[in-house]
């Protein structure tokens, strides 16, 4: 993976006195990482080397992947699901739909929506063998709503011996599916929905999903290892973090993540939730009432060029964006005869990625000339390994950008009030 900073607006002297703020911070997460502490709040940087957590989410699979499998049903939601998600649509989902013939797939149900549901239930109907699916239900409280209706829905339909739940031990749900003796696996206490990707919550799936589970953890590791350097300019956690920071506090509020791969667009999902729920924060770490936060958003390119360009070459200069391109993949050739010669110059004979490679270069070009600020990460390829190290990075970056914003970056208060709400509103 390459990191670039050169266009962030900021100066590296700039960049190196914020970034030089996180060294403190950056030791306390490597002494976490080094002596497997999950009890701190950062403990999700234990995940990539734990052996035992891949040993037992392996024994698992080996027990619930029977042949035959086609579906992968994936209950849960936000934290619960959005990290697996990334993973599998940028290896397989987002071509699902022009690939209808390769099982096994996973579906990701996250919605009390009726019609979906309605449709779901149609093709659980349609199974003819019971070893044809697999549901897992992911809830770290095992208490939000939509997904226990979506388990009560789901599970009517299925033998309980194809279920696993995946929850916070001792939680209401991990004693209940104990009851019904559903298989379980537990979420160390202190991972957040958020960074539970290295989990059980996202390598159980992926793993049942037939993804090297050990390449991305692999990926995560080097990642993590790049992130916690003390050679700060290298370290693409914390000079990322140093330029978000800096280009916030000069007044863009919002941080594009403009992705020129179509199938990473689940991964600007999954980073959307990390910003929002992460430093999106009433109250600072001294109780503070601040109401900080960076607006994440996602653009893919070149689609949304054709949505949002003008916008963002234009409008108001309230952005920094990160540009997130991949060097290797797939090629296909335009054919040299072209049937439409004269109406789009050189392209015939020229491959895709050339021409998205020639669109990125040319954004690029016209967002230096309008002094709009930009990071770049180019990733080698789209494999289980680059996607971890891309993970692992921003979960890093995402816990910098906490510590130099003075939030934590690990609750969520605002969240679980609407989510008590509901529960008093339901509440017979
Ligand atoms: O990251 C988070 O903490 C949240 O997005 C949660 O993952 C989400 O609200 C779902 O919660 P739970 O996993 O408890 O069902």
């Amino acid at each position: 993976m390459q990191f670039s900073y050169d266009h962030s607006g900021s100066s590296k002297t700039q960049l190196t006195s914020v970034a030089k703020r996180l060294l403190p911070y950056i030791r306390r997460v490597k002494t976490v990482a080094k002596t497997c502490d999950y009890q701190a709040l950062e403990s999700s940087v234990v995940l990539p080397s734990d052996e035992k957590l891949v040993r037992n989410v392996t024994r698992v699979v080996r027990e619930k992947v029977t042949k035959g499998l086609k579906y992968i049903i994936v209950v849960g939601i936000g934290g619960s699901n959005l990290g697996a998600k990334a993973v599998y649509d940028a290896l397989f989902g987002y071509f699902d739909t022009v690939t209808p013939q390769r099982l096994l797939k996973i579906l990701w149900v996250d919605t009390v929506d009726a019609t979906f549901l309605t449709h779901l239930s149609t093709l659980l109907k349609s199974v003819k063998n019971r070893n044809e699916v697999l549901v897992v239900i992911i809830s770290k409280s095992g208490t939000t709503t939509e997904t226990i209706v979506d388990a009560e829905i789901v599970l009517q339909k299925i033998a309980l011996d194809r279920a696993v739940v995946i929850t916070d031990e001792g939680s209401k749900l991990w004693d209940r599916a104990g009851k019904l003796g559903i298989t379980r696996l537990s979420v160390p206490e202190k991972v957040g929905g958020r960074y539970s990707v290295f989990s059980a919550v996202g390598l159980f799936p992926l793993a049942a999903g037939g993804i090297d589970i050990k390449a991305l953890l692999a990926g995560a590791r080097r990642a993590r290892e790049l992130c916690l350097s003390e050679n700060l300019l290298k370290n693409p956690a914390a000079a990322s973090a140093a330029a978000l920071f800096l280009a916030n506090r000069n007044g863009k509020s919002i941080h594009d993540i403009f992705i020129f791969e179509p199938a990473l667009e689940s991964v600007g999902k999954w980073y959307r939730q990390l910003v929002g729920e992460s430093l999106g924060k009433e109250c600072n770490r001294v109780g503070k009432v601040v109401h900080a936060g960076i607006t994440p958003t996602i653009s893919i390119g070149s689609i949304d060029l054709h949505s949002v360009g003008q916008l963002y070459l234009g409008g108001p200069q309230d952005k920094i964006t990160t540009f997130v391109s991949v060097e290797h993949g797939q090629e296909i050739k335009i054919p040299k005869q072209q049937l439409f010669p004269e109406l789009v110059e050189g392209i015939g004979g020229r491959s895709t990625r050339h021409i998205m490679s020639a669109i990125l270069s040319g954004v690029k070009i016209a967002y230096r000339k309008r002094k709009l600020p930009f990071v770049d990460i180019t990733l080698p390829d789209v494999s289980a390994e680059s996607l971890g190290e891309l993970l692992q990075f921003k979960m890093l970056e995402v816990m910098y950008l906490g510590h130099l914003l003075n939030v934590n970056a690990f609750d969520q208060p605002n969240v679980e009030l609407y989510k008590q709400e509901t529960r008093k509103i339901l509440k017979p």
